[in-house]
């Protein structure tokens, strides 16, 4: 399988994981029998996810194409996503930077730092938006020393059983492709109680194409 079809898969999976999770998580309340209280929520939840993937599929077919896209809009749409997530999303939006890219890619890239944020139990990941830049922050623990070498020289690396490693792989090629800047770093948040180690991703794109 080469990488490309790799990181669809690895997309696809990750979208029907969030509506498998929503029919569970219906499936426990029904069982409780607590099911009408938020019936809606939960197919509303897991219709918007499958919308998003019809787009994504649709996406998919013009993979190579580049467009400007509104990273706000872009964060706002993925953080719709994880909408059900015990993740607390702090995202602070300081400006609104456009970028030439492919939407595809970049939408992968994000919803997979998110997903990772999950994966790692962490309970709030901070993201911020500047002119320039943008930040990823959780208080999951932290990434591991030697995930985080192999990442950072190309390789990919997992530490999940059904893990591939494609998401930050697919990160620092996105990054590769555009020259923009990529830090990957092990930080404490402070702003969290208590105090937990976290994987800080900061991503700085030196001309992004205007402003909103
Ligand atoms: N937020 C995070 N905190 C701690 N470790 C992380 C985080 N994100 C990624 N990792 C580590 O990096 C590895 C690679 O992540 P990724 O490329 O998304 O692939 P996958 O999620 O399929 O394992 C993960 O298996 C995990 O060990
Ligand atoms: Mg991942």
């Amino acid at each position: 399988m080469n990488d490309t079809v790799a990181s669809f898969a690895h997309d696809l999976r990750n979208k029907v994981n969030i509506v498998i999770a929503n029919l569970e998580l219906f499936e426990k309340k029904m069982e409780s029998g607590l099911a009408w209280i938020d019936t809606k929520t939960y197919f509303e939840k897991s219709t918007k996810t499958l919308l998003t993937l019809t787009e994504f599929l649709d996406d998919m077919v013009n993979h190579h194409i580049e467009v400007e896209v509104s990273l706000n809009d872009l964060i706002i749409k993925a953080i719709e996503t994880f909408k059900m997530s015990p993740l607390f999303i702090d995202y602070q939006v300081i400006a609104s930077p456009i970028v030439t890219v492919n939407k595809v890619h970049i939408d992968r890239v994000i919803s997979n730092i998110i997903q990772n944020s999950i994966e790692q139990n962490a309970t709030s990941l901070q993201i911020i938006l500047r002119k320039n830049s943008i930040s990823f922050h959780d208080n999951g623990g932290g990434i591991n020393s030697e995930v985080l070498l192999k990442i950072k020289s190309g390789s990919k690396a997992s530490t999940k059983t059904q893990g591939h490693g494609l998401g930050l792989f697919s990160l620092k090629d996105l990054c590769e492709k555009h020259h923009w800047k990529l830090e990957l770093q092990n930080r404490s948040r402070h702003d969290c109680h208590p105090v937990k180690n976290g994987l800080f991703i900061m991503i700085t794109f030196p001309k992004p194409a205007s402003h909103e």
